[in-house]
């Protein structure tokens, strides 16, 4: 497989880039902010070479500018939600295909893969990639593609992307890194090896929770040119709506992230000094099981915090229930605080021995840390720890 591989001459920081697009499709009236363009169709044979939007819009085309130049790689395509990328991606398959899965991933692409893929011949595995054996692994499942997510939702594993991808690349097996935790700000798959970096953008790249999107960068042409063919073939196509809210959210990720990312790293902290917190997971807290990877890998150590409680899924629940700023919701990333029980929310379609034996139990929980006062999100863990204490 030809990777098309080419660096991308980026002149600029990255405060800037984000904030200053190449192309707004403003040039007559000089606007600042980019138009929306809520059209279905567009003028035979325009210039812009725009024909419907299944296919292609000028916000679609504006964020994946964005994107590209957020990952610093030639190519991004934008989708209607981080599934919708999903789905290109594994599309690009056919039946037997087989994909090696890391074992703890996002309940949804369980789910799609094994409730909906299995059905049209998709074969798949689930392994720990922590493990030292990959070598062995990968060279006798000979898997089509290789899926990762670094770290993991929720239980913030982080994998060795550029170990993987060296072992991969040499069998010429395409990975997949779902990068949504980590965001292009902290962490670029595609400069570790990876051939595709997917995001769902409805998290921290907008950052408000007020739409859904995903997005897939890579530098190869031909992996580009199979998921614009996905979106359109598939309907996979965001609306021009959700792609102007979206690169209005990416102005500001770095500013966002920088705040959550301090947030979290106090609130990990915090609970780790709490006799009814049984652990604390945070990638760059020196009792992560990947710490010294996360360090060399990451530039910072993201904004989610996972927490096992000693105490039981009634508490656990109540616990969550109690919060004020921290609300109970699925998703992450937002500028709000939010608390998840992923046993129950965001891996309920993952069957209950898959969910324990990986560790995900009634007593996990996932912080995603917004941009709040700091002092008003730690009274808010203590009042609600004092309820189940
Ligand atoms: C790691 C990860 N990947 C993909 C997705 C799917 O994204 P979306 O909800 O935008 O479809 C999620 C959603 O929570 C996620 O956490």
């Amino acid at each position: 497989m030809s990777s098309g591989k080419r660096e991308k001459v980026i002149n600029t920081g990255v405060n800037t880039r984000v904030i200053h697009h190449k192309g707004n499709f403003s040039q007559e009236t000089g606007s600042i902010m980019p138009p929306i363009f809520p059209t279905s169709t567009f003028l035979h044979g325009n210039e812009a070479g725009f024909d419907y939007t299944r296919s292609g819009n000028p916000n679609f085309r504006i964020l994946e500018s964005v994107l590209s130049d957020l990952e610093e790689c030639q190519f991004a395509s934008v989708f209607s939600s981080g599934v919708a990328a999903i789905t290109a991606i594994v599309s690009s398959l056919k039946a037997n295909d087989l994909i090696l899965c890391e074992e703890n991933l996002y309940g949804c692409t369980v789910r799609l893969f094994e409730q909906v893929f299995k059905r049209f011949g998709l074969r798949t595995l689930w392994i720990d990639f922590t493990n030292s054996n990959l070598q062995e692994v990968i060279a006798n499942h000979k898997p089509s593609m290789i899926w990762i997510e670094s770290p993991t939702n929720p239980l913030l594993k982080i994998l060795d992307i550029e170990r993987i991808c060296n072992i991969s690349n040499r069998m010429q097996i395409p990975v997949v890194v779902d990068n949504t935790f980590a965001t292009p700000l902290i962490q670029r798959p595609l400069k570790l090896g990876a051939t595709l970096s997917l995001t769902s953008t409805t998290k921290y790249i907008n950052g408000h929770s007020d739409a859904l999107g995903g997005a897939v960068c890579t530098d190869s042409k031909e992996w580009n040119d199979k998921l614009n063919f996905a979106q359109k073939a598939l309907g996979l196509n965001p609306s021009p709506f959700d792609c102007w809210l979206i690169t209005r959210g990416i102005k500001t990720l770095p500013l966002r992230l920088e705040r959550q990312i301090k947030n979290a790293s106090k609130i990990a902290n915090q609970l780790a000094d709490k006799p009814i917190i049984k652990s604390v997971r945070y990638p760059f807290r020196n009792d992560h099981p990947q710490c010294k990877l996360a360090k060399r890998q990451m530039a910072l150590g993201g904004a989610i915090v996972t927490v096992t409680v000693n105490a039981s899924q009634a508490q656990t629940y109540s616990f969550c229930k109690s919060l004020r700023f921290f609300k109970m919701a699925e998703s992450l990333g937002g500028i709000e605080s939010l608390v998840c029980h992923p046993a129950t929310m965001t891996h309920a379609s993952v069957p209950k021995e898959t969910k324990l034996k990986i560790g995900i139990n009634d007593s996990l929980i996932r912080f995603s840390l917004g941009c709040e006062d700091i002092e008003d999100l730690t009274a808010d863990l203590d009042q609600a720890l004092g309820i189940i204490s």
